[in-house]
């Protein structure tokens, strides 16, 4: 792939596209060592200042019409302003689909897809939009453009879509993305080492708080991204039976787009005598997607110059719930190593 040639079309200008943008742009430019907050430079030998947002679509009056720079600041977005000057190329955005079974705008959204040479498409709408999400996926897969999904409304999960990706030679990415250090990550490794060290686990809960779009909208339609948060854990330990998530336990407008994730898990040792650990982690809620979407467009771009259609498995270890090829916990491991061979060794 030629320098300066993923080019990506987002669906949904909202905080995880603002935290995309301008990361982009923050990390063009001259460096002496390894990126900050940076797991991959380079992937598939795309750099992330290869990424070039070439289409943006959304509904919101706020943001259409806008270029992608400017609409990244329209409220209710709230992640930071970081001063980037050197943006680069950002169009306009325009309408995105508000009926999902509107085949005219389905075809729209393809048209636009296929004039701008689009590579991918990441769908990152509210969650509980599931037939927006296919809506969506049905544009894409008629562009010719490989997707990647950021939420749990599922894409990769719907068989017959990923069975026409598979025919088509057109990737299909999610469902779901596990944050770059976010509380699936931390309370799995929590409760992957209670397993480890052989302390049997009796109960733990994971609640989290946060002041954007995306936790108010959590607060009523979570009942998708638990499911998806149990899938991730479930990666680690074989049963969260005894495991309560609560994605948003409350919308706390003055946190804006910082993330409280509390974490707590007891368990029993040696003569059944107790053991507990609480965890408070504070993020960047968006920044954690940025730093994991990065690499999954990259993943997507990759296999859709390699003619690989279907679910890369490469994604694996990046998502909370991979649509699956085999036993998860495999999967996982197989998705290490392939991720592992993609980054280029000018990341040492
Ligand atoms: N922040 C994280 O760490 C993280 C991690 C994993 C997944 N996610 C998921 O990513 C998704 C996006 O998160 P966000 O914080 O950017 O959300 P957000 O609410 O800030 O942005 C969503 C955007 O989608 C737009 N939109 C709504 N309906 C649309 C439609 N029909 N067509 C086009 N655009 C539409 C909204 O106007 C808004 O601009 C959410 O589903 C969230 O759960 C976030």
């Amino acid at each position: 792939m030629e320098a300066g040639a993923m080019r990506l079309a987002i669906v949904g200008i909202g905080n995880n596209a603002s935290a995309l943008v301008q990361g982009i742009a923050y990390y063009d430019g001259e460096w002496e060592g390894p990126l900050p907050g940076v797991s991959r430079t380079f992937l598939g030998g795309i750099k992330i200042t290869d990424v070039e947002i070439v289409a943006a679509f959304d509904v919101s009056s706020n943001k259409i019409g806008k270029r992608v720079v400017d609409a990244i600041f329209c409220p209710p977005n709230n992640y930071p302003d970081l001063g980037v000057t050197s943006v680069h190329a950002s169009p306009c955005v325009s309408p995105g689909i508000d009926a999902p079974d509107d085949q005219e705008q389905i075809r729209g959204v393809a048209d636009v897809l296929k004039k701008q040479q689009a590579d991918v498409l990441l769908y990152s709408l509210p969650t509980g939009l599931p037939a927006m999400a296919r809506a969506y996926a049905e544009a894409a897969i008629a562009a010719g453009v490989a997707v990647v999904n950021c939420t749990p409304d599922p894409i990769a999960g719907v068989p017959e879509l990923m069975a026409r990706a598979q025919e088509e030679n057109i990737p299909l990415v999610g469902d779901d993305l596990q944050s770059h250090f976010g509380s699936s990550v931390v309370h799995g490794a929590l409760l992957a080492l209670l397993k480890e060290r052989g302390v049997t686990l009796v109960g733990s809960y994971q609640l989290n708080v946060g002041g954007n779009a995306d936790f108010n909208n959590l607060r009523s339609m979570g009942q998708g991204k638990e499911r998806s948060k149990h899938r991730a854990l479930r990666q680690k330990i074989s049963s969260t039976d005894s495991v309560t998530v609560v994605p948003s336990a409350g919308f706390v407008p003055y946190l804006a787009d910082r993330k409280v994730g509390l974490m707590s898990v007891e368990g029993r040792g040696w003569a059944n005598m107790p053991v507990k650990i609480d965890v408070q982690l504070q993020v960047q809620d968006s920044s954690n997607a940025a730093g994991v979407i990065i690499d999954l467009v990259r993943i997507a771009a990759l296999a859709r110059e390699r003619g690989e259609g279907g679910f890369p498995v490469a994604a694996t270890p990046l998502l909370k719930s991979p649509h699956l090829v085999e036993d998860a916990q495999a999967q996982v491991k197989h998705g290490q190593e392939l991720l592992a061979s993609l980054a280029d060794d000018r990341d040492d």
